[in-house]
């Protein structure tokens, strides 16, 4: 179909084709590789708790699952977000020096980072922070909620504001294209899929509401978290708050 071949995804697609008989001569990039956990320099840490349940119903969640926009004030509790980092990206084992996570990575190479604009979590102060996958904790980046500015940023979709926490996923694109070059970018759309439907489900089995959102200006997102939209860009946002 002509029309389809306009689109930058279907090309994207085309041009990073695998087939069996030319896979083994494909140009191998040159991409230097880059560190695994993301750190900042001496960052305000906020330990997250591992003391909830890991017995949830899985099929009550995958029943029970959908998109909601209407969050109750009431907060959430730091369990219930110490629990939905763990379901999304925390570490749930080891091989040597790898840590393999809830949710897989193509290759292992675990391309995503995690930020969370904080409204209303109990015990944790407004503000941006990012997920420190590694030690379980949060790193403070700013203070105040920054919903207003995230939900603009977010095309206007006000549901954004009023959510109790905004997860904001970015990649680090060399993590990933260190390795799978041309290919990459599909690996790494999956990774954040698989990430962001984790967190979906421990969602509704905590009883909370959640919605993912990929309509966002790129480069306004990007400014609030500071990244540069070449090494790292946001891909994807999730909104979690109480149920009304
Ligand atoms: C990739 C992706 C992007 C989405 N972006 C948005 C968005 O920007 N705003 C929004 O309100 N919902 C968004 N959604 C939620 C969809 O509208 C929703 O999943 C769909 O209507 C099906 O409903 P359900 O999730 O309740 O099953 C998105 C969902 C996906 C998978």
């Amino acid at each position: 179909m002509d029309d389809l071949k306009q689109s930058l995804g279907y090309k994207y697609l085309q041009q990073t084709k695998f087939d069996p008989q030319s896979i083994r001569r494909m140009e191998r990039l040159e991409i230097y590789p880059t560190e695994l956990f993301k750190k900042f320099p001496d960052p305000e840490k906020i330990m997250l708790p591992t003391d909830w349940q890991k017995d949830s119903s899985l099929q009550g969640a995958l029943q029970g699952r959908r998109s909601n926009r209407r969050y109750q004030d009431s907060p959430l509790s730091i369990q219930d977000l110490a629990m939905l980092l763990w379901a999304s990206q925390g570490i749930t084992g080891r091989a040597g020096n790898y840590y393999f996570r809830a949710a897989p990575s193509a290759g292992a190479l675990y391309p995503i980072e995690t930020y969370l604009a904080i409204n209303n979590v109990e015990t944790v102060a407004a503000g941006l922070y990012h997920f420190q996958v590694a030690e379980f904790c949060l790193a403070k980046l700013s203070s105040g909620f920054m919903g207003e500015e995230v939900a603009q940023a977010a095309l206007g979709q006000s549901f954004l504001a009023k959510a109790g926490v905004v997860f904001i996923w970015s990649a680090v694109l060399r993590r990933n294209f260190v390795k799978y070059g041309h290919r990459g970018l599909r690996y790494v759309l999956m990774d954040v899929g698989h990430i962001c439907q984790n967190m979906l489900l421990a969602a509704e089995a905590l009883n909370l509401g959640a919605c993912p959102v990929a309509a966002f200006y790129d480069d306004e997102l990007n400014r609030l978290l500071n990244l540069d939209g070449e090494e790292e860009s946001v891909v994807y946002l999730a909104s979690v708050g109480s149920k009304q």
